[in-house]
């Protein structure tokens, strides 16, 4: 069976970017593939943090990922920094990554600049190996992701060429890289819809879990009227009906897929039943179409917190005491 990979971090909530990009496709992919979703919380702390609400948020990330359909019987579920060999394969892969590739990284710049260079510790800047032994750890063939990931996972799979030319001894150079390898070097599997989900108050950024306004998205754990709320009041444009694919319209392009993958309509259908309809009568079908495919994920995750908490998991419990994994 092909192997595959992938992992959110446990940062602040779990939100609709989160779900469409990566989340949503991993369910159909644990039926045909050998499936590992883990937890990234060593990815969590590259940035300053609160130790109580990391474990917190693990905690419901892990009931998330299988409040939305991630069968513990099929998938291995797991927090990273259980598993120690992640850390110590990272060691051993940065001294095999040129500094100037990290550099190079978007996220990492983006990343240190909002938070000044004072405050940014090494780990943000060797944050992609981690993510690189994450993957090759498993000798995954494929890891399902949103675009967003899409420069880490070319560091990736460089990485994984390059210990392969380095260290791959006389049987990799005489097959010519086709045989004798030490890692397997792993695709990306970006989703043609969902993959760059963007904030509901600027269409040119994408939603995120670090945006200082909640208005800017869905958290997959949104009550109803908060959705409502945020539906209203989210960006619009002063075009009178809606279209897909027009540059100048952002926001326009973003509501429409988001639609599209709730609803599980198809592109076209989505098109021809919205090219009539302005904003006002369109946003309450995309409320509705957000809060009923919402409502199984919502009540599954609070059987699942009712569960832990009648069986006195408490907070700061490890994960690994809730026999998940
Ligand atoms: P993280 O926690 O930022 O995001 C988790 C997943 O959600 C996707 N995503 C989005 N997709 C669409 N639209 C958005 N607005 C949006 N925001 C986030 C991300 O692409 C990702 O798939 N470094 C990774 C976690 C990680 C990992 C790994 C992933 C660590 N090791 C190994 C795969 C394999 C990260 O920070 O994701």
């Amino acid at each position: 069976k092909k192997r595959i990979v992938s992992g959110v971090q446990p940062t602040g909530s779990v939100h609709l970017g989160n779900y469409l990009g990566a989340i949503k496709n991993w369910i159909a992919l644990q039926n045909t593939y050998e499936t590992l979703f883990f937890i990234v919380d060593l990815h969590a702390i590259t940035l300053p943090y609160d130790t109580k609400e990391l474990s917190k948020a693990t905690r419901d990330t892990a009931a998330i990922y299988l409040a939305c359909g991630i069968d513990a019987s099929k998938a291995s579920v797991f927090v990273q920094s259980h598993v120690h060999a992640h850390v110590e394969l990272m060691w051993l892969l940065s001294s095999a990554t040129p500094i100037g590739w990290l550099n190079r990284m978007i996220q990492f710049k983006e990343k240190s600049r909002k938070a000044g260079d004072e405050n940014v510790g090494v780990a943000l800047l060797t944050y992609p190996v981690l993510m690189a032994s994450d993957i090759l750890l498993y000798q995954s063939d494929f890891v399902p992701v949103g675009e967003d990931q899409k420069q880490h996972l070319e560091l990736t799979r460089e990485l994984a060429e390059r210990v392969n030319y380095l260290y791959g001894g006389r049987k990799w150079k005489k097959l010519g890289g086709r045989g004798g390898a030490i890692f397997k070097v792993p695709e990306p599997l970006i989703p043609p819809a969902g993959a760059r989900v963007m904030s509901l108050t600027d269409g040119l950024s994408k939603m995120s879990k670090s945006a200082p306004s909640d208005q800017s998205r869905i958290n997959l754990l949104d009550p109803k009227d908060v959705i409502a709320n945020k539906i209203k009041r989210c960006k619009t444009d002063s075009f009178s009906v809606l279209e897909f694919d027009n540059p100048e319209r952002p926001e326009c392009n973003n509501l429409l897929s988001v639609y599209q993958l709730v609803s599980g309509k198809t592109k076209e259908d989505v098109a021809k039943e919205c090219q009539g309809l302005n904003w006002g009568s369109f946003k309450p079908l995309l409320t509705d179409a957000l809060i009923e495919h919402l409502h199984p994920i919502q009540f599954q995750s609070n059987m699942i917190f009712s569960t832990w908490l009648l069986t006195g998991v408490h907070e700061n419990q490890l994960l690994s005491d809730l026999q998940l994994v």
